[in-house]
């Protein structure tokens, strides 16, 4: 399969910084992808959903109510899910003051006010560095948004100057997208189980190897006999979202190749220390 030679450039774990530099960082924002950028994490990953009026957004939960002050500005509007909201509507919600609420000692003034970007501004503000190999990976949230994505992608030229990978829970929506983007693109399945059986874990990662590059197994999946199984397959393994450290460095040692973190610094520190 052409996935594992993808990314052979990367000889260690690629470092997948978690909705951006999340930890210290509001998630999903420009300030958490420029610094999950700095931080050299090898990819900025992020989620996407759909507005009422079919634009892009980066936004992680199915409503806005957690990350944004949108109970405020439209107390008539529950649940507030991101989809009966247009892109303008979306642009005046405040996407960083609950992270200052939330995290005394990591807030910052200049988070306040902070929108939601749309896919067209993180792009935009990747190609602020031209220089770096970050890549980036894009997890679908629904079904139904996969030619909006593949077009905008494809006029920014994204597929000609990044790694691109595309990740999503919904098998359709890779199975979709694998026909219209070029097949340098790798695809992750995500998982959220496994099989206990070893004949049915097998035949778990056949199935995702018909479509798919890799896995994105929740970390408490991660085991020896599950990253045999998926290189058996020839299937990549990124667990998501690592955090402790002896876990990180039990999955290395398992040979993982890719972690996702809300904290890129730490986890390069943990991968090539002394760098
Ligand atoms: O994208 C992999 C992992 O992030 C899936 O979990 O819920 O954070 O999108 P979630
Ligand atoms: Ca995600």
């Amino acid at each position: 399969k052409q996935a594992m030679s993808t990314l052979v450039p990367f000889s260690d774990p690629v470092i997948i910084a978690h909705r951006g530099a999340s930890a210290r960082t509001p998630e999903h924002t420009l300030p958490a992808f420029r610094k999950a950028i700095e931080q050299q994490a090898d990819f900025v990953e992020f989620d996407l959903q759909m507005t009422k009026d079919g634009e892009l957004v980066a936004v992680h939960d199915s409503t806005l109510e957690r990350t944004t002050n949108v109970k405020e500005l439209y107390p008539d509007r529950s649940p507030w899910a991101v989809k009966n909201f247009t892109l303008e509507e979306i642009k005046k919600l405040d996407a960083g003051t609950w992270f200052n609420a939330a995290y005394p000692p990591l807030a910052d003034p200049e988070y306040q006010g902070l929108q939601i970007p749309t896919l067209q501004e993180i792009l935009n503000l990747i190609k602020e560095y031209p220089s770096t190999h970050i890549g980036i990976y894009i997890e679908t949230k629904g079904l139904g948004m996969e030619e909006q994505l593949a077009g905008i992608l494809q006029r920014n030229h994204v597929f000609e100057k990044r790694q691109v990978v595309l990740e999503s829970f919904i098998p359709e929506s890779l199975k979709k997208l694998k026909g219209i983007v070029p097949e340098e693109v790798v695809f992750i399945q995500l998982v959220d189980s496994a099989p206990a059986g070893e004949a049915e874990l097998n035949q778990q990662m056949e199935e995702i190897g018909t479509y798919a590059d890799g896995v994105g197994p929740s970390q408490e999946l991660i085991s020896k006999k599950y990253v045999q199984a998926a290189h058996r397959h020839h299937l990549l393994v990124h667990p998501y979202n690592v955090q402790n450290e002896s876990f990180i460095q039990q999955a290395i040692s398992l040979g993982v190749d890719g972690l996702f973190t809300d904290d890129p610094s730490h986890l390069y520190q943990l991968i090539k220390p002394g760098a």
